[in-house]
């Protein structure tokens, strides 16, 4: 069988990780999808700051020749940010490429037409890693529980903020202490006000909210709170009750099923309640379904490795697809559901 081509935008903390497991993991990668997948090039902004043990003779800084070379059958982008993404994405349609990416920014701004521009080429979009790092919701929310219906998702969806508040909780460490700690770990986003203001975790409240209740939820759609104005006298009054502080996204369906919300801020969580210990970059999903019940999802949720584990999953999705000369699930999958952002439920 003719190897699979690759093309990586990106080469920072994750895709320095994607590089490391395609190329040690190699042979189990070709017995998953039943075909070699071969990286054929890699385009990075700066190649003298390229991690050791990326492969120099695949590095370019022309992106766009990369994935207009005609030949790529999967184009993963862990570049992170609207543009050149959006735009490399688009191009990588046109030219009969599948794309696998980790960006929860330009799904949540521009999922649906980044949907409808696969579904019109005839390839794929994969996102796993663009919520929750390495753990699977993305498709477990998707496949598995197309079936159900999905009430409620709610949980810890950020790795910076909850590794600084577990910090400030735990050890009494300072704000800008635990951030540069978090920084320096590769869980903060290249601007941090990203993570800290709760951005972040409102992209994926927004992708999650979307996927789980068939509809289109934007970032601007999500009430946002971050967590820089929580300080070590929050953390004294919630351990007075018995509680700590954790960053939440939380979305839901409206009683009347008509409408859905999503918002993103500090909550009080009971020291009894799984979410509580929930610590470090660790991040913990509560998915509500009418027939299953409730489901929690747990696991590294940033960091280079762990995010790189769920772009491979997606890539060897995408890539067995490719040959089974079929597609995911696209955009048609959605049903129009209005969204009202702050309304009650
Ligand atoms: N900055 C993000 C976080 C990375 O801390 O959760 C993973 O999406």
């Amino acid at each position: 069988t003719r190897p699979l081509k690759v093309a990586l935008l990106g080469c920072g903390v994750v895709g320095s990780e994607v590089t490391r497991i395609m190329t040690t993991h190699a042979d189990d990668l070709t017995a998953r999808i039943g075909a070699p997948v071969e990286l054929a090039g890699i385009a990075v902004r700066r190649p003298g700051r390229v991690r050791a043990g990326v492969p120099e003779e695949l590095l370019t800084t022309d992106a766009t020749a990369l994935v207009k070379r005609g030949d790529i059958d999967v184009v993963v982008e862990v570049i992170g940010g609207l543009e050149p993404a959006r735009t490399l994405i688009t191009t990588a349609f046109e030219h009969g490429a599948s794309v696998v990416s980790a960006n929860k920014a330009l799904l949540a701004e521009d999922g649906a037409a980044l949907h409808a521009a696969a579904e019109q080429h005839g390839v794929d979009l994969y996102y796993e890693a663009a919520v929750a790092g390495a753990i699977p919701l993305v498709r477990p929310l998707r496949e598995s529980l197309a079936g159900d219906k999905v009430n409620r998702v709610l949980g810890i969806v950020n790795g910076t903020t909850n590794f600084i508040l577990d910090k400030m909780d735990t050890s009494g460490a300072g704000y800008s202490e635990a951030l540069d700690e978090a920084t320096a770990l590769g869980y903060a986003e290249a601007d941090p006000t990203a993570d800290v203001e709760g951005f972040d975790a409102a992209a994926k409240a927004a992708i999650l909210a979307g996927i789980a209740f068939h509809t289109r939820v934007r970032l601007d759609d999500v009430h946002r709170e971050g967590m820089t104005e929580v300080t070590a006298a929050d953390f004294a009054s919630a351990k007075q009750m018995g509680c700590t502080i954790k960053l939440l996204a939380i979305c839901e369906r409206a009683a009347d099923g008509r409408s859905v919300t999503a918002r993103v801020h500090p909550a009080m969580i009971p020291l009894t309640h799984p979410l509580a210990s929930v610590r470090e970059a660790y991040n913990a999903v509560f998915v509500e379904a009418e027939a299953a019940g409730q489901l929690m999802f747990y696991g590294p949720g940033a960091g280079g490795a762990p995010t790189a584990s769920a772009v491979l999953g997606d890539l060897v999705a995408v890539c067995r697809n490719k040959l089974a000369g079929t597609t995911g699930p696209g955009e048609s999958a959605y049903a129009a559901l209005p969204v009202s952002p702050m309304g009650e439920v």
